[in-house]
């Protein structure tokens, strides 16, 4: 799918305005408040994530991880983890793709979608870490962001950044 075709379906999009909550470890299949066309959207960040893997740099982990972020413009941005002989310097997924974005300008976000698993093999759900969640934050409506949690385009769940971050420390707190 190029990206003016992904324009032309997100344009029509209805982004779920409450996701489900369910526990996704115990759950299987789509959430049903996800239509046909934002299942679409789903669907290619999941796609764009999962290409990522393959440009994951995790050699201490062995843990690889991919992530594609819409921008409020439709426009995809990916990232994959790379880590660090001193670990501290490490960067996951989520934070790649959305340093990237903000360092092209972007301000504005819809969705994110991550995958990821041991040795690149996708076997269950890819939460985000707590200092992504904030990252989210940093730029995400709590209500309007959602972040898409995959084991494959046929396999995921959809959140709200409120649902996965409730009560942050936020830019209004200042
Ligand atoms: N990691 C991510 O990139 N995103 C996540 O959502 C969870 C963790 C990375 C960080 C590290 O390189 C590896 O996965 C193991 O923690």
């Amino acid at each position: 799918m190029d990206n003016d075709s992904i324009r032309s379906e997100v344009n029509e999009m209805q982004l779920p305005v409450r996701s489900r909550t369910t526990d996704p470890a115990n759950t299987k299949g789509s959430s049903p408040s996800v239509d046909r066309l934002s299942d679409l959207v789903c669907r290619e960040l999941i796609k764009r994530a999962t290409e990522m893997l393959k440009y994951s740099y995790a050699p201490y982990s062995g843990f690889k991880v991919g992530a594609a972020l819409m921008a409020g413009n439709k426009k995809i941005y990916t990232g994959c983890n790379i880590e660090n002989a001193a670990f501290g310097p490490s960067n996951c997924a989520e934070r790649t793709a959305f340093f990237k974005a903000v360092s092209e300008g972007e301000r504005e976000f819809d969705a994110i979608a991550i995958v990821g698993g041991k040795d690149g093999k996708i076997t269950d759900y890819c939460p985000p870490c707590g200092v992504c969640r904030q990252v989210m934050a940093e730029f995400c409506d709590p209500d309007a962001f959602f972040i898409i949690l995959a084991k494959s385009e046929d396999e995921y769940w959809i959140y709200s950044l409120r649902d996965l971050f409730p009560m942050g420390f936020t830019p209004d707190k200042l």
